[in-house]
């Protein structure tokens, strides 16, 4: 590897190389992804738009560990996270990863803090540092009046706020977002954009969002648009 490649690794966040995944349903086979190559640096906010179909959750899970690819590699800071064992990726998951989903995922039973501390917790953390920092992010995210109540009492917005502070309490280095804002009102959904842009500059979080808003799409500097199972263009990330 020149020095050059060498500096462009150092500021890459994610490498996509050739990536394939093909799923067998009763012997029907469905290529969703069909040889996907990125270089997404360490930072950068990325949007992933495409037609329903094109293979973006595909992508966004293959990226955030929770599923393999059936050829290719992906490389998330520097570390080849296609060979890790199952239990070496769960851990590389809680550590580096944070995801947001189109409903917030919540855990009903538990507290808008105890869903927000729930990945400290699973590293090992002690109870009441996690507990400060799921306080302080709940802060953040304006709900520092909401620590004690269940998903099931907070409106569709606050609950996505509370799974955005919960997907930033490891500090990950990526944040990845399935429709983050797609089962929201349009002002709630806004307030959360603005939120979500702003808390990855602050936290120097590279996020990868995938969704079908164009004005959310518009938003985020870097910008990829998928087609049955590739990269049509990419504006802002190297291919
Ligand atoms: N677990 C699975 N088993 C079988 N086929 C799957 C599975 N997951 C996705 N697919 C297929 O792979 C293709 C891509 O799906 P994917 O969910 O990535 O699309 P998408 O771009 O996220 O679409 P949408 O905008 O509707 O969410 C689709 O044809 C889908 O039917
Ligand atoms: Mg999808």
């Amino acid at each position: 590897m020149n020095d050059n490649a060498q500096a462009r690794d150092g500021s890459s966040a994610i490498i996509l190389t050739d990536v394939t995944k093909s799923f067998v349903i009763e012997s029907q086979r469905v290529d969703a992804l069909r040889g996907v190559n990125l270089r997404i640096d360490r930072g950068s906010c990325v949007s992933i738009t495409g037609r329903s179909g094109a293979g973006k959750s595909t992508l966004l899970h293959i990226i955030g560990t929770l599923d393999r690819p059936s050829a290719g590699n992906v490389s998330i800071a520097g570390i080849e996270v296609s060979r890790m064992s199952d239990q070496a990726t769960s851990k590389f998951r809680n550590r580096k990863l944070g995801f947001i989903f189109q409903s917030s995922n919540l855990l009903p039973e538990f507290s808008a803090l105890e869903n927000v501390m729930m990945p400290g917790v699973i590293a090992g953390m002690k109870g009441p540092v996690a507990r400060a920092r799921a306080g302080a992010l709940l802060d953040s995210v304006g709900l520092g009046a909401r620590v004690s109540h269940r998903p099931a009492e907070l409106s569709g917005g606050e609950q996505q706020r509370v799974a955005i502070a919960r997907a930033l309490f490891m500090e990950p280095e990526v944040l990845l977002a399935d429709e983050p804002t797609g089962n929201l009102d349009k002002n709630t959904s806004l307030a959360i954009q603005d939120l979500l842009l702003e808390l990855a500059v602050v936290h120097k979080t590279t996020m990868i969002l995938v969704t079908h808003d164009p004005l959310l799409a518009g938003r985020m500097p870097s910008r990829v648009i998928m087609e049955d199972g590739r990269v049509l263009s990419a504006t802002g990330v190297s291919l």
